[in-house]
This record gives C-alpha cells, sequence and structure tokens, in this order.
C-alpha cells in the first residue's frame, strides 16, 4: 500500500511516500527556518504562507522521488491536529484535493502519533506495547503505546515544552533559532554542575513536568550577569541547563516505563536529537534492563515519512476521514 504522506503543523512543509507502513520510499522537507530567525521565532500567519506555496511541489517531487504515479497512490495520510492551526489547515485542504482528485481515501493522523511511529521507520523490529517519551517544540509527553492506535498519556509537561524552553534561552543569548541544537553543541565540554537550575516537581502527579521555571531562572541568570556586566561560562551554563531538562524528563520516563513493565523506552521529536538526553537514556536503559529506541536524527524532526508511518497503520484501523475532515490546534492523543 503505497501512502503520499502531507505534513504541515508548524515550519517545515514535508512530503512523503511511504509503503506498508515500514518502507520510505521518498521523503522530502522544506524547511522556513531562514524565514523565520530574522523573528527569532515561528511568525504563525508567513508559515502558513509558505505552506501554500510548498505543498504542491514538494508533494509532486515526493512522487518522482518515489518513482511513482499517482495511479500508484492507495491513500493520502495528512497531519490534522495538533498544531499551528493556520498551518495545519494547508495541509489537511491539500489532503483533501488530492484525495478527492484521485479517488483515494483520507488518513488522519495526529502529529505526535507520527513522531511516535518514526521509531517504526528506524527500528523494523519495534512493535506496541511500549512507552514513548515525545519531547519537542510543542509537546512534553510520555505516552502509554498500547497498540499502533491505542495510546494516552501518563504524564506531560503543565506549562512550556522542552524544546520550547531550548528556544526561548538560545534566543535570549543569542546563538540561533531554533535553539535546541546549538544550545546541544555549546553544551559539548562544558562543565553541567558550575549552574544549579532548578528541576520542578508537580505534586501528587509524579509523571508531570514543568519547564516555566526552568526557563524565567535561567533567563533571570541570564540578564543578571548581563546587567552585572559578568561573562557567562557559556558551555558550562549550556550544559547546566541540558543536564536540568534532562533530570526532568529522564527518571520520569524510567519511572514510567517501569510502572507499565513493558521492558521497552522509545523517544520522539526534535529535542530527541539531543545527545545529553540520548547519553541519560541509554545510560539508564543499560542501567535498569530497558531496550531504549531512538530514533534516527533524520526522523526526530518533522518530517511526512512518519505521518505516512503512522497514516499506513490508523488505515489498518478503519481510521479514515471524509472531505468534512477538520484541523485541530490541540487535540488529545488518544483520540487519534
Ligand atoms: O519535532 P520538532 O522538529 O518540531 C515540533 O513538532 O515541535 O522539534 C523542534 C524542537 C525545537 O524546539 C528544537 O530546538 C528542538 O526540537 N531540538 C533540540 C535539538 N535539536 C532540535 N533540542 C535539544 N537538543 C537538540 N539537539
Amino acid at each position: 500500500m503505497n501512502i503520499l504522506a502531507i505534513e504541515s503543523s508548524c515550519d517545515d512543509t514535508a512530503a512523503a511516500v511511504v509503503r506498508d507502513g515500514r518502507t520510505v520510499l521518498s521523503s522530502r522537507v522544506s524547511s522556513q527556518i531562514e524565514m523565520h530567525t530574522v523573528y527569532g521565532g515561528v511568525v504563525p500567519e508567513i508559515a502558513s504562507r509558505k505552506h501554500v506555496e510548498a505543498v504542491s511541489g514538494l508533494a509532486d517531487l515526493a512522487l518522482a522521488d518515489a518513482g511513482l504515479a499517482k495511479a500508484d497512490l492507495d491513500a493520502v495520510a495528512v497531519t490534522y491536529a495538533p498544531g499551528l492551526i493556520g498551518a495545519v489547515l494547508v495541509g489537511v485542504n491539500f489532503a483533501k484535493g488530492a484525495a478527492r482528485s484521485l479517488g483515494l481515501p483520507l488518513i488522519p493522523v495526529h502529529h505526535v502519533r507520527g513522531h511516535i511511529a518514526a521509531n517504526y521507520l528506524t527500528h523494523p523490529d519495534l512493535e506496541p506495547p511500549f512507552v514513548c517519551l515525545c519531547v519537542s517544540g510543542g509537546t512534553t509527553a510520555i505516552v502509554d503505546v498500547r497498540s499502533y492506535t491505542e495510546m494516552s498519556m501518563l504524564g506531560g509537561t503543565r506549562d512550556d515544552a522542552a524544546g520550547e524552553c531550548f528556544d526561548k534561552v538560545a534566543r535570549v543569548l543569542g546563538i540561533g533559532y531554533p535553539g535546541g541544537a546549538p544550545m546541544d553543541q555549546l553544551a559539548q565540554g562544558g562543565d553541567d554542575r558550575k549552574y544549579e537550575l532548578p528541576v520542578a516537581h508537580v505534586a501528587g502527579a509524579e509523571l508531570d513536568m514543568s519547564f516555566s521555571g526552568l526557563k524565567t531562572a535561567s533567563l533571570n541568570l541570564i540578564h543578571n550577569a548581563q546587567q552585572k556586566g559578568e561573562d557567562l561560562d557559556l558551555p558550562a551554563f549550556a550544559a547546566s541547563f541540558g543536564r536540568a531538562v534532562s533530570d526532568s524528563l529522564v527518571p520520569r520516563a524510567m519511572e514510567a516505563v517501569r510502572a507499565r513493565g513493558y521492558g521497552r523506552l522509545a523517544v520522539a521529536g526534535g529535542v530527541a536529537a539531543n545527545s545529553r538526553i540520548r547519553a541519560d537514556l541509554t545510560a539508564a536503559c543499560a542501567q535498569a534492563g530497558i531496550r531504549l529506541f531512538l530514533p534516527e536524527l533524520k526522523y526526530c524532526g518533522d518530517n511526512a515519512a512518519m505521518i505516512g508511518c503512522q497514516g499506513y497503520y490508523e488505515w489498518k484501523a478503519g481510521h479514515t476521514a471524509g472531505l468534512d475532515l477538520n484541523a485541530y490546534a490541540t487535540r488529545d492523543i488518544s483520540l487519534g
């Protein structure tokens, strides 16, 4: 089954062709980063307009890369939630048009389910059930993946996502946008104990997290140093920040996988590229005898291959949509 998949939930327009869920025939991503860098963050209106310009050509390229004709396609899958609503709408409307004109089924895919499915592309032997730590610019969640299409939240952030925290701190440091990767690079070789940054606990909800306090404490520390004319030890600061984020995520992910008893932990989303988090998870899983699944770096960030993969399993479960499919800025992962 050949699925044309479309992703446009934030600032990447992406199109891919995926066969039977696990074989990526093509995957194209058109990044808008340059466009938004000047503003230090994604401008939703610009993102939507750039998706409109890119999506059709990108779908053609994905088809050509796959060596297929339109007649070889069996379905169209699309991210329909969550995301910047104007941006998601562009992908949804394009997918509707494609499905209608080609007479194909339309498969709606939850963006975070897609991120989780990125692991199936990297690890052909991975099957549910497992626990997945999903960490991106908009999401920080620990998900119970009971089957390919039955999932629920075990814990998550009460405020900012971990990626958003990386991005805001990096913006104030002036080291680039999006800030996660430059912060990660800066942290290499830095003393991660030099700066004490807070790791929040949510009383009564041990798997929940909070990153707004870490963000505020980090920004205060930077501004304080600037006001006093002191030089921050930037590598040490970035390393201390990375440690604080990892110390929030890793113990909770480990506790969740221990409680569910699956023996398998997967990681998903852009922040899953972080070297400190990867190293800490690798060490914790080795010690606890848990098998760890990390997606390839190219499937950590937003892409459409992961949507084509999850789309296949949604289709197998009978989850298709009519042409009245709507887009949603937020949507519980358990709803699909
Ligand atoms: O999954 P993604 O591409 O988009 C969303 O769905 O949000 O994730 C983007 C996020 C950004 O916040 C970016 O700064 C972060 O992933 N990120 C990283 C790293 N690479 C990307 N965060 C920490 N360390 C990295 N190496």
